[in-house]
C-alpha cells in the first residue's frame, strides 16, 4: 500500500501516513510556469495498491485538477489500484438541476475522477448519499459522527444535551448523531419565506428552552445557515449554541460572522486545512479525522470492512 498526496491538505495527509506508520509517496505537485499542473512520482508504484488524498477545496478547480492528474500518472505508471481519497468532495451541493438548462456538476466530477482511472472512492461526509450513486465504481462514505460524539460526550458531561439540525434537510445526520449520544432530544430549524421578497422566518420544532444546543451540518461555507439557525435558537431559550460541522469550507466573511455570532463554539474538521483566520479565531476548534481516514485505508487495503468502523 502506499499513500500519494496532493496538495490540498498536506497536514491531514501527512496524518494518515503517520497513523498508517509509513511514509508518503516520494512524487512532486508542482506548477509549471502557465500553472499547469505537473506530477511526477519519484519512486516505483508498480503493482501497488495508491491512495491519492486530495481534497476538492477551495481553489476547487486547481486541486480537483491535481487529484486527476495525480491518478492519471499513477495509472500510467501501473498501480494495481487507485482510491481517490477526497476528504471534501466539492461541487457536492449541484447534486441536482435547480432549474431548466443547468448542469449537474457533482455527476461531471465523478465522471472526471473515474475516467482519470480511479478504481475506489473514499469521501466523508458526502453532502448527499446518492452522490455514491454517481460513481460506478466502489465509494466508501464515512462519517465524522464518531469523532464529533466522542468530543460532544467529553465535553458536556452531565448537560441536558438538544441535537440541533439547522435545517429540514439535515435531520437524517442529526438523528445519527442523537442516538450517538443516548438518544439526546431533537429539535429541527425551519427556516421559512412566506412570500417571495420577505424575509425568512425561523421556526423551531422542539423546546429548547434551558438546552445545551449542538448544531450539526455537512457544511458550513457563508456561515448564514449556521449563524441565523443559532441567533433562532439563542432567542428561543436555549442555553448555548455548540455547532459540529464536517467541512469548514468558510469562504468570504465566514470566520467574521462566527466570530460575532450566538455561537458559543464551532467545531470543525480538519477535512479542509484551516485558513490563517480559522486558526486564530477563538470560536473555531478542529477535530482531527485522520485516524478514521486512516483506519478506513487500512480497512479497504486489508480487504476487511469499513461499515464496522461505524457500528
Ligand atoms: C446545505 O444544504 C448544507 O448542508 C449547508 O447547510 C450549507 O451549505 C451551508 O452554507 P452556508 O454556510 O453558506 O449557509
Amino acid at each position: 500500500m502506499k499513500i500519494m498526496a496532493g496538495n490540498s491538505n498536506l497536514p491531514l495527509a501527512r496524518a494518515i501516513a503517520g497513523y498508517l506508520e509509513m511514509p508518503l509517496t516520494d512524487a512532486s505537485v508542482r506548477r509549471f510556469a502557465d500553472e499547469e499542473v505537473f506530477v511526477e512520482i519519484h519512486e516505483n508504484v508498480r503493482g501497488e495498491d495508491v491512495f491519492v488524498i486530495q481534497s476538492t477545496s477551495y481553489p476547487t478547480n486547481d486541486n480537483l485538477m491535481e487529484l486527476l492528474i495525480c491518478i492519471d500518472a499513477l495509472r500510467r505508471a501501473s498501480a494495481k489500484r487507485i482510491t481517490a481519497v477526497v476528504p471534501y468532495f466539492g461541487y457536492a451541493r449541484q447534486d441536482r438541476k435547480p432549474g431548466p438548462r443547468t448542469p449537474i456538476s457533482a455527476k461531471l466530477v465523478a465522471n472526471l475522477i473515474t475516467q482519470a482511472g480511479a478504481d475506489r472512492v473514499l469521501s466523508v461526509d458526502l453532502h448527499a448519499g446518492q452522490i455514491q450513486g454517481f460513481f460506478d465504481i466502489p465509494t466508501d462514505n464515512l462519517y465524522a459522527a464518531p469523532v464529533m460524539a466522542a468530543d460532544i460526550q467529553a465535553r458536556n458531561g452531565g448537560q441536558e444535551l438538544m441535537v440541533v439540525s439547522p435545517d429540514v434537510g439535515g435531520v437524517v445526520r442529526a438523528r445519527a448523531l442523537a442516538k450517538r449520544l443516548d438518544n439526546a432530544p431533537l429539535a429541527i430549524v425551519d427556516k421559512r419565506r412566506d412570500k417571495p421578497g420577505q424575509s425568512e422566518v425561523m421556526n423551531i420544532i422542539g423546546d429548547v428552552k434551558g438546552r445545551a444546543c449542538i448544531m450539526i451540518d455537512d457544511i458550513i461555507d457563508s456561515g448564514g445557515t449556521l449563524c441565523n439557525a443559532a441567533q433562532a435558537l439563542m432567542d428561543a431559550g436555549a442555553a448555548s449554541v455548540t455547532a459540529y460541522i464536517t467541512h469548514g469550507v468558510l469562504s468570504g466573511g465566514a470566520v467574521a460572522r462566527v466570530n460575532g455570532s450566538a455561537l458559543k463554539e464551532l467545531v470543525i474538521t480538519d477535512s479542509i486545512v484551516a485558513t490563517e483566520a480559522t486558526a486564530q479565531s477563538d470560536k473555531i476548534r478542529l477535530l482531527t479525522i485522520a485516524p478514521l481516514i486512516g483506519e478506513a485505508v487500512r480497512r479497504i487495503s486489508d480487504e476487511s470492512s469499513v461499515s464496522s468502523l461505524f457500528d
